[in-house]
């Protein structure tokens, strides 16, 4: 099991390239199945993550090839096998992104319920329900949803649904399951993140024919079939948040190449509150720090896009831990999304949680320790935590960083950062 080792206390500069969005590749290698021709996604990122979704796919029977620029082709004429198996859904609930575009091409899909995770139970009635009313005769057995069309239905038929909360991959599920649907679908309370909408993005490269996305109306026409296409990957604001979040934690400056600030308003907007400069610069962001010790904490609401991201809550509490005065944190999405906070005290912050709410002291001076990642956005906090603590601190179980952080600590060494990745 691998480690991060750290020394803390120092500052960094230089500059750092944002990879593309996970959670928008994700999605994106989902949607080539919606065709038979060729797919080429551009900007992949090297993850744990779409290393399983890869594997995923091609086990459904689709041909798979991964260059080393980030280049990924995908052919899935040849998908034989329309099932995502237990033993790949349970490592990653984003699997369940294959049975809309299994059940709107081939008319069934055999997916199995993806577990719960460390940050709640993560259930999907919402996909359900939205295929459902699209006409899909779903029953959940034995731990997985066997999805079929009615006898003698060659097809979905559009519906207009509206979910019962806003939910990122329902709404991708849906609107994937749409594009080959029998008249128009229109999904309300639909999902605005920039993944969402670079998913749509790719889809009208491939022929479909969608309206709305960004809003939380998103109006789609099926069309018969879907045709190849070329799509680069958004770059991923979650790992842009992240640097902003580290260079703002120990002092200096640095321009994260490709990041969009208007894809994180919310977040910069709190970091300038805080007292870091943050600007667009050269095609990303620029970021300057005097270092957490001199900035102000900040408190916010976890809510949908465009409001403050739940993945990034868990990194500005640890800013927030080393800045000046009390701050107040409240996650809204989901449950249990504060486990980074025990691994955070071990390193001598003072947080207290109360529900969904968690209250930082600020000022503390954070010592080296090991602490355990339980989490992605936790690991990074830990990582950012462990930047600014004096001393050595080890992070342990750091597979779950590299679920979602493509090379992080070669990305932090460039930064000039004292980290090492311990076997
Ligand atoms: C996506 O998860 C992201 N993952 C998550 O990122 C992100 O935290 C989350 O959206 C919120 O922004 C991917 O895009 C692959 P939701 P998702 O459905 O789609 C409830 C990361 O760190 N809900 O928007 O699973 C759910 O329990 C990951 O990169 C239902 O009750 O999240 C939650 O409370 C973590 N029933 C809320 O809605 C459903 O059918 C929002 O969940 C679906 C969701």
């Amino acid at each position: 099991m691998d480690k991060l080792l750290i020394r803390g206390g120092r500052s960094l500069q230089g500059q750092v390239d944002i990879s593309g969005a996970k959670n928008a590749a994700l999605p994106e290698l989902c949607a080539a199945l919606l065709t038979a021709d060729p797919v080429e996604l551009h900007n992949v990122p090297r993850l744990q993550d779409v290393s399983t979704m890869l594997k995923l796919i091609r086990n459904m029977g689709v041909a798979v090839q991964q260059g080393d620029d980030g280049c990924v082709r995908i052919d899935a004429s040849g998908l034989s096998t329309p099932e995502a198996p237990y033993e790949l859904v349970k490592t990653m609930r984003a699997s369940v992104l294959a049975l809309g575009p299994l059940l709107a091409r081939f008319g069934e899909a055999t997916v199995s319920l993806p577990g719960g995770c460390a940050i709640g139970s993560r259930p999907v009635d919402q996909h359900i329900k939205g295929l459902q009313a699209m006409g899909a005769e779903i029953v959940v057995e034995h731990g997985y949803i066997i999805a079929r069309l009615p006898q003698g239905r060659t097809r979905l038929q559009g519906a207009r649904i509206t979910t019962d909360m806003v939910t990122v991959t329902g709404t991708e599920n849906l609107l994937m399951a749409a594009t080959l649907a029998e008249g128009e679908t229109v999904l309300e309370n639909a999902a605005q993140e920039p993944e969402v909408t670079d998913l749509v993005e790719m889809l009208i490269a491939m022929g479909a024919q969608i309206e709305g996305q960004g809003t939380s109306r998103i109006r789609i026409q099926g069309v018969d079939r879907l045709h190849g296409g070329t799509h680069t990957v958004v770059a991923d604001r979650i790992e842009a948040g992240t640097f902003l979040c580290a260079v703002a934690a120990t002092g200096g400056e640095a321009l994260l190449r490709h990041a969009r600030a208007d894809h994180l308003d919310a977040v910069i907007e709190k970091l300038r509150d805080a007292g870091v400069q943050v600007e667009a610069a050269q095609g990303g962001l620029r970021v300057r720090s005097p270092g957490g010790a001199q900035l102000r904490a900040q408190g916010f609401r976890t809510t949908e896009y465009p409001g403050f991201p739940t993945d990034m809550q868990a990194q500005f509490m640890a800013l927030n831990t080393v800045a000046q005065g009390t701050a107040t944190v409240t996650e809204t999405i989901f449950e249990n999304r504060y486990m980074h906070v025990n691994e955070l005290l071990r390193l001598g912050a003072r947080i207290q949680v109360d529900g969904r709410v968690a209250v930082t002291e600020g000022a503390a001076r954070l010592s080296g320790a090991t602490v355990m990642a339980t989490d992605l956005r936790a690991s990074a906090s830990l990582v950012i935590a462990g930047l600014v603590a004096e001393g050595e601190t080890v992070v342990d179980r750091i597979y779950h960083l590299d679920r979602g952080y493509d090379c992080m600590e070669a990305k932090l060494r460039g930064l000039g950062a004292d980290i090492e990745r311990i076997r």
